[in-house]
């Protein structure tokens, strides 16, 4: 007969169920060293890191590791590496700054984020701006100036374009007849009775007399060039109608209609180093002079 295999007799632990007896083994060998490895790597962890949360405060290990401090640390790195560019941002000049191909493109990449918190909100991430509300800083149309003192300025100090409303000073025909000069002009179809009229209503006194915004843009008017297709707040004839009657940034409460357009001025809120940078990154959109 053959010998029946039988099971290895072990005790038991007197529970049965079913007809299934729980027996002492031991537990496997590998399950006690993992069991025992991690009791033991939490001891040291408690030991060594914060743990514990007690009632107002918690436990805060003997390496004295907060999350906190980490991250001052990694700043600090960070910052350390940055200083002796910060530096020579702060020494050069704008020229100086744009020459240098390695300077240009920190100062580019160290201005992103404060582009980004400081000014994507008006003029959009790419600088693209908002069309009748924020100017385009990406074109090569400026305003004010896109050269990179200018620019500079322009952040350092804002901008508030001002022209005055006309609704009181010139009649509905000959606004209206200025509507269809700007708007003749900005398809490069000007005349010279048009050109003639425009300059005798004082228009010239700010956008020159070949209304290209050139002549007074030397000096800081922001009057807009009206001889580029290139609209800072709209080309249909009502717009232009509006801009007119009712100038820009003119007192809201006198003149409800007035267009607002003002730029913030972050002389204070920002360093002259990061305004600088900023300045780097604004001509680099590619309309930089
Ligand atoms: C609250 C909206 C707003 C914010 C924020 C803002 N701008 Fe402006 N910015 C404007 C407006 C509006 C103008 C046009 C002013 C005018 O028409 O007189 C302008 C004009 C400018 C100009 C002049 C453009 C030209 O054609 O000459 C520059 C340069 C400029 N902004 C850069 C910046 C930079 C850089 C920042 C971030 C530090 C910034 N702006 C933040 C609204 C804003
Ligand atoms: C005191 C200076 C001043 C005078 C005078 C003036 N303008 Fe302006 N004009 C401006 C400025 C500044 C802007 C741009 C405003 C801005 O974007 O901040 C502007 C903008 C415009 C625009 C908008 C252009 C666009 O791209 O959307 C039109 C149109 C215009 N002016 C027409 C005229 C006409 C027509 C006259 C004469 C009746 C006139 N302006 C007189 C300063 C002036």
């Amino acid at each position: 007969m053959a010998k029946q295999n039988k099971p290895k007799q072990v005790p038991d632990t007197g529970y049965e169920w079913d007809g299934i007896r729980e027996l002492t083994n031991p537990p496997p060998r590998w399950w006690m060293i993992s069991f025992h490895a991690s009791w033991i790597f939490c001891i040291i962890y408690f030991v060594l890191y914060p743990a514990i949360p007690l009632v107002n405060d918690y436990t805060k290990g003997i390496l004295g590791w907060t999350q906190i401090k980490e991250f001052k640390e990694a700043v600090a790195e960070n910052d350390a590496i940055k200083a002796p560019y910060l530096k020579k941002v702060a020494e050069m000049d704008g020229q100086a700054l744009m020459a240098d191909a390695g300077m240009r493109n920190f100062a580019d990449s160290s201005a992103k984020a404060i582009f980004g918190d400081s000014c994507a909100g008006c003029h959009g991430t790419g600088g693209e701006g908002a069309p009748g509300l924020f100017p385009n800083l990406s074109d090569d149309a400026w305003l004010f100036g896109g050269d990179f003192d200018t620019i500079v300025e322009s952040i350092t100090d804002g901008r508030e374009g001002s022209m005055p409303a006309h609704i009181d000073t010139i009649d509905e025909a000959g606004i209206n007849k200025l509507a269809d000069f700007v708007i003749a002009a900005a398809q490069g179809k000007a005349t010279p009775e048009g050109l003639a009229h425009f300059n005798a209503s004082g228009c010239a006194d700010c956008h020159g007399e070949d209304a290209a915004g050139g002549a007074i843009n030397d000096l800081g008017s922001g009057a807009a060039n009206l001889t580029d297709a290139i609209w800072r707040f709209g080309s249909s004839k009502e717009e232009v109608l509006r801009t007119i009657r009712y100038g820009v940034n003119e007192d809201p409460d006198e003149v409800p209609n007035t267009r607002i357009a003002i730029m913030p001025a972050f002389g204070e809120k920002l360093s002259p180093e990061a305004i600088k940078m900023l300045a780097v990154k604004v001509h680099q959109f590619g309309g930089g002079k």
